[in-house]
């Protein structure tokens, strides 16, 4: 195995960010002018964090592609971060939203598509009844308030080095000593995170039941694999037994399918044949207009009827004026229906493996310290020789150096990737030819990287 000299990749790093400047003079201009009237100089505070000097504008996006205000042109591997996971603006998905806008956008009121979408997601998931939202966040948020109203539990159990949304019970980590705390950056914590929260490390099971012993978890909030930290993928057996450890304890499972959706069209849910109380989505469900569901099982929902003060439910924290909205629908259905269908995910899936496959090949021709790990059409690689187990093991992975400078290696040559660390998304507009052009920029960043 070799090492990277850090001093070359301290010199490449300035090159990248030089050239990044050299070829976003617009970009950079649009900056500027977005701090006379935004906070950070961006539309979200999280946008800071893009490697560069400043982000990329965006003039327009179209498939797999998008193209800049200084008119560069990039392969979109990002994809929003899996909410333009069905391809930009596709065709079906944006004559479906154009032809809703024009009769009405929201209304408070139930439109034919609804029982559509429910009943699509029903098949996908083979969870029977749902809800809608605007966001991942609010279906997670939504999910767990049921889960404590039905079992009059109040603690909720997430994995070490999850990402929910901004959940405020998702916001804790282990320290050292395994205590609970509050992460890293977490702004204005409402309470102390181990009043809400008990963590444990995906693949734990002993902490896992140390965890649910004493019967006052609501429910497990899991990826079914961590993608935010890295992918890591839980060990053979681990989900049967989760399912196993909830169902003695009483603790309802919430299996969040926002990025593992991935895994196929059903999520990791339908793929690996879990058996959740609760499924929550979002990000990719209507074409990138915002839109987002929480499902129950059957068992479930007769409990959520039950422990429904219908008189109050306007008020009594599950809600959200836009939420279910008819442009929101109608996006869900078309691209539902004939954007991210069952066809779509195989041929995403193949080229996620060839993806994986150029990264490999990369990898190993180099005898680089690294790895790289799939999930369907979602393709990750680590600067660690070894695949992360856990969450710590993968937080411990994260190379501070290496993470932005080959994200900007590839921007600068017309390769966006998602930002924070290196992960490639697959759309049905996707291309075998946009995956090798990564698989040879990424291999040259290598070179470069070894002075090859
Ligand atoms: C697994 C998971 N769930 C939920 C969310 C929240 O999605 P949103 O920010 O659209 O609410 C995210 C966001 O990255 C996520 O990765």
């Amino acid at each position: 195995m070799v090492d990277i000299d850090r001093a070359r990749l301290q010199d490449l790093m300035e090159r990248e960010r030089q050239t990044f400047r050299e070829r976003h003079p617009r970009s950079g201009e649009l900056a500027e002018d977005a701090k006379r009237s935004l906070l950070f100089g961006v539309p979200m505070n999280w946008m800071t964090r893009w490697p560069g000097d400043y982000p990329v504008f965006v003039d327009r996006a179209e498939g797999a592609r998008f193209w800049d205000a200084d008119g560069n042109e990039f392969v979109d591997f990002c994809l929003g971060d899996t909410g333009g996971m069905a391809g930009h603006s596709p065709k079906v998905s944006v004559d479906a939203i154009a032809q809703q806008a024009a009769k009405g956008i929201t209304l408070m009121l139930p439109t034919e598509d609804a029982a559509w979408v429910g009943s699509e997601l029903a098949r996908r998931f083979d969870i029977p009844y749902w809800n809608f939202t605007l966001t991942a966040t609010d279906a997670n948020r939504f999910a767990i308030r049921w889960a404590r109203q039905v079992t009059g539990r109040t603690k909720v159990v997430v994995h070490n080095w999850c990402y929910h949304g901004s959940v405020d019970e998702s916001f804790a980590t282990l320290d050292d000593a395994g205590n609970v705390i509050a992460r890293e950056g977490n702004v204005g914590k409402p309470v102390p995170l181990d009043e809400t929260t008990r963590v444990v490390e995906i693949n734990d099971l002993a902490g896992l039941e140390a965890a649910l012993a004493n019967e006052d978890v609501a429910v497990c909030m899991f990826e079914p694999a961590l993608t935010n930290i890295g992918i890591v993928l839980p060990d053979p057996g681990y989900h049967e037994a989760v399912r196993e450890l909830c169902s003695t304890y009483g603790t309802l499972l919430l299996i969040d399918e926002t990025h593992t959706i991935s895994a196929g069209p059903g999520g990791c849910t339908r793929a690996w044949n879990l058996r959740p109380d609760i499924v929550t989505i979002g990000k990719t469900l209507g074409a990138g207009i915002p839109s987002a569901a929480y499902g129950f099982s059957a068992e479930l929902s007769e409990r959520v009827y039950a422990h429904t003060d219908w008189k109050n439910a306007d008020v009594g924290g599950v809600g959200g004026t836009l939420a279910g909205n008819a442009l929101s629908l109608a996006a869900m259905r078309a691209t539902l229906g004939e954007v991210m269908t069952d066809d779509a995910f195989e041929r995403m899936i193949e080229l996620g493996e060839r993806f994986e496959e150029g990264v490999r090949s990369v990898i190993e021709g180099r005898e680089l310290p690294w790895h790289v790990v799939r999930l369907g059409c979602r393709v990750e690689y680590l600067f660690r020789a070894e695949r992360a187990r856990n969450g710590s093991e993968a937080a411990a992975g994260q190379d501070e150096q290496l993470d932005p400078f080959i994200h900007l290696y590839l921007l600068n040559r017309g390769v966006l990737m998602t930002p924070f660390h290196n992960m490639a998304l697959m759309s049905p507009a996707t291309t075998g030819e946009d995956v090798d052009r990564h698989t040879e920029v990424f291999g040259r960043a290598a070179d470069e990287l070894l002075g090859a």
